[in-house]
């Protein structure tokens, strides 16, 4: 039996936000997961921002060369195996973080440079953002974060560094978009409770809205940041998933106009979505705040990148002509899924917010309420979850002040499994409206159960040709 006896508060205490809905789904999914042969009526994983679209690209580059991963003795040559391990310098192979720094340049449409000394490498985005925190806040201080916001922020700003969050609370009425009395109640608000504002951090484009923000909101947070002299963090892991205009624009271009509080702004990236790695864990924090840069080199010892990864991507990111061509056709395909998913919603009389990137829409289901409560929510959540057969993300996960809103995930699944989701709530949405009873009646689990084996049977038969090989 485990004990909880002479463990540390960390251990003991529950503020990791693993209890969230967020994380349950994913629970859910792990016990009955979709397989469109062995479990065709299993749960399909739509809350998970995992880029799978364009892997065919990167295994066609691994394909043509295999210099990049072998570790051949080359006559004459150093031994690259004996490099790679025995590779100690904390700030990372240099050859990588030249090429990083050119493909952060890259994506940005080459409007702004970025320089590897203020490059400080991470294990993902997740430690970059936390180690930011580290480096700009106390415990007891606080960050103001817009909401709807990514779930894992509460895990990620708050548990180890003991800093708390402030919503900053936008809503459906303007688009969600950042409002200067948003950005100025929230900060009353801490103040208000006494305590002491660090920064403000926000996603560009946003999860879970999968919008870019505009110019003007960039400058708004520009003006507060400068006005409050505080921090800013501006998320940027989905910049090369714009695949709509607007336009993706970053902070750095903001920035690179007010060189007076480049050193208070703060970018955060990873290769999690845009190449869709997410298991090499590559992240960076890019800053032009030397105490910062140093601080977060420091820290990064606690998660470094291995040496065998920045050897495998450098040469990856080194291939200009790929990289290019790999976010162009990535992007196009993100254009098409996120088109599936949206005319597949429409055809099931559910809306969502116009995006432009990311690999997720925010879907409107307020009608599908039986009441707007954040109760119900949660109670349509299971329903889809458990008898639909789909994990979706609830609002609340995501901190949203409206009940009804839920983030849908298109690029982890293939083309055949967003139909056959599609089909299901479809067929869900109907049953509940040609029902005399409520929406929110339960449905007899076992009406349920069959059809979503039906639907799945007939579409294992019709889209064979769209299964993964
Ligand atoms: C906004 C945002 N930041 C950070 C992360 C974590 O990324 P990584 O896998 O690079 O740690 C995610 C992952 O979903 C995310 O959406």
């Amino acid at each position: 039996m485990t004990t909880k006896k002479f463990l540390s508060s960390k251990a003991t205490c529950n503020s990791h936000g693993q209890d969230s809905s967020y994380f349950l789904g994913w629970q859910e999914y792990e016990r009955n997961p979709f397989h469109p042969i062995s479990n065709p009526s299993g749960i399909i994983q739509m809350g998970l921002a995992e880029n799978q679209l364009s892997f065919d690209l990167l295994e066609a580059w691994l394909d043509a060369h295999p210099e990049a991963t072998s570790f051949n003795k080359v006559e004459g040559k150093e031994s690259v195996f004996k490099k790679l391990a025995l590779f100690q310098d904390y700030h990372g192979l240099p050859s990588f973080k030249q090429e990083l720094a050119e493909f952060m340049g890259e994506l940005r449409g080459n409007k702004v440079m970025f320089h590897p000394s203020k490059l400080v490498l991470t294990a993902g985005a997740t430690s970059a953002n936390e180690t930011l925190v580290f480096c700009i806040a106390d415990p007891g201080d606080a960050f103001l974060l817009p909401t709807p916001y990514y779930p894992g922020f509460d895990r990620d700003l708050k548990w180890r560094t003991g800093v708390e969050i402030i919503p900053i609370r936008c809503t459906s009425f303007d688009g969600f978009r950042l409002t200067r009395p948003a950005l100025e109640e929230a900060y009353d608000h801490a103040v208000k409770q006494k305590l002491r504002v660090k920064g403000v951090l926000v996603t560009n484009p946003s999860n879970p809205l999968g919008t870019t923000m505009t110019s003007s909101e960039l400058r708004l947070l520009a003006d507060f940041i400068e006005a409050k002299a505080v921090h800013l963090i501006c998320d940027e892991i989905y910049s090369g998933t714009n695949f709509d205009s607007p336009g993706f624009v970053s902070i750095t271009q903001v920035v690179s106009e007010r060189p007076h509080i480049a050193d208070q702004v703060h970018v955060v990236y990873s290769l999690s979505k845009d190449l869709g790695l997410p298991g090499f864990r590559v992240g960076a924090i890019y800053s032009q705040n030397d105490l910062v840069v140093a601080t977060a080199t420091k820290m990064s010892s606690f998660g470094l990148v291995s040496s065998q990864t920045q050897h495998l991507l450098a040469a990856i990111l080194g291939d200009k002509e790929f990289t290019r061509n790999y976010l162009v056709q990535n992007k196009t395909r993100l254009r098409q899924r996120q088109r599936q998913l949206v005319s597949g919603l429409r055809s099931a009389g559910i809306g969502c917010l116009p995006s432009n990137a990311g690999l997720f829409c925010w879907v409107d289901m307020r009608h599908l309420l039986r009441s707007s409560t954040f109760y119900w929510e949660m109670e349509l959540w299971k329903k889809i979850l458990y008898h639909v057969g789909l994990n979706i993300s609830p609002g609340s996960s995501c901190h949203c002040t409206e009940p009804g809103w839920f983030r849908v995930c298109f690029a982890n699944m293939t083309e055949a499994t967003l139909d056959l989701a599609m089909r299901r709530l479809r067929q869900f949405v109907h049953d509940i409206s040609t029902e005399t009873l409520s929406p929110q009646r339960q449905l007899g689990t076992t009406t349920i159960a069959s059809w979503v084996r039906r639907l799945s049977v007939s579409s294992q038969r019709i889209r064979v040709d769209h299964l993964p090989r």
